[in-house]
């Protein structure tokens, strides 16, 4: 209980220490962690009996992992060259994570694969497995996202201005095609925080095209319960009413 107290405080210093900083890694990891939990607990579900069940959570699978993969060749990218620059060796152990990753991806999609093509019969064994397998590789990536959250951004705080991360940022948003950045907002959006959410969708009503910001408002609404909608609704100027503009 008292280690459990010790890390506790050892965390909330870390965190002290990148506030008001930028963080490379926080928004995509909160979308991250919920689409690893969320189609995890859709495999625990499915029923095996159900081919439009199965169906459903084996393309759910499908699309994590592809997802997962893009992630971590985006951080391969641009987040480890940035750390390897001025704070060397740093990022050695996560680029091990990362081969692993991929790996764990490839069997992990083969076996969503595999089951779509089994009996019925067959199908709840394997559902178990695969139910298994996925829940150790988010227990994986919970742990390993805990590192670069924590040892990453330490290092890319003491070694860049924010304006240089937030122009790392930049570059990597750059590569991202446009249905991977509507999946990663459809995930991302309704976990952040009401500020943090404000600030990406400020973002995008500036950068992205209307009709984009529009769809994605449409999406997050329906995400958000009613004090977080007019929170949104408020910073952004609009009515919470649905179409009324204000200004
Ligand atoms: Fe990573």
């Amino acid at each position: 209980m008292q280690s459990h107290a010790i890390e506790m405080n050892h965390l909330a210093a870390a965190a002290r220490t990148g506030l008001g900083r930028f963080n490379l890694y926080a928004g995509i990891h909160k979308a991250l962690r919920a689409f690893m939990a969320d189609t995890l607990i859709a495999v625990g579900r499915a029923d095996p009996t159900d081919d439009a069940d199965v169906k459903h959570a084996m393309a759910r699978v499908e699309e994590l992992l592809a997802l997962c993969a893009s992630h971590v060749a985006h951080e391969n990218e641009f987040a480890h060259p940035a750390l390897d620059a001025r704070c060397p060796g740093v990022s050695q152990p996560v680029a091990e994570d990362h081969e692993a990753h991929l790996r764990h991806i490839a069997h992990l999609g083969d076996a969503a694969r595999t089951l779509l093509t089994l009996e019925a019969g067959e199908r709840e064994s394997a559902l178990q497995a695969l139910y298994l397998a996925l829940a150790l590789f988010v227990a994986d990536n919970f742990q390993h996202m805990h590192v670069e959250e924590t040892v990453h951004n330490t290092a890319l705080w003491a070694a860049y201005t924010d304006a240089e991360l937030i122009a790392v940022h930049d570059a990597l948003l750059a590569t991202v095609p446009p249905p991977e950045m509507m999946l990663v907002m459809r995930w991302m959006l309704p976990q952040l925080n009401a500020p943090e959410r404000l600030g990406v969708m400020q973002g995008m009503r500036a950068g992205a095209p209307a009709p984009v910001f529009e769809g994605l408002l449409t999406g997050v609404k329906g995400q958000l319960n009613v004090r977080e909608w007019a929170k949104l609704a408020y910073g952004l100027g609009l009515s919470p009413e649905p179409g009324l503009v204000e200004g």
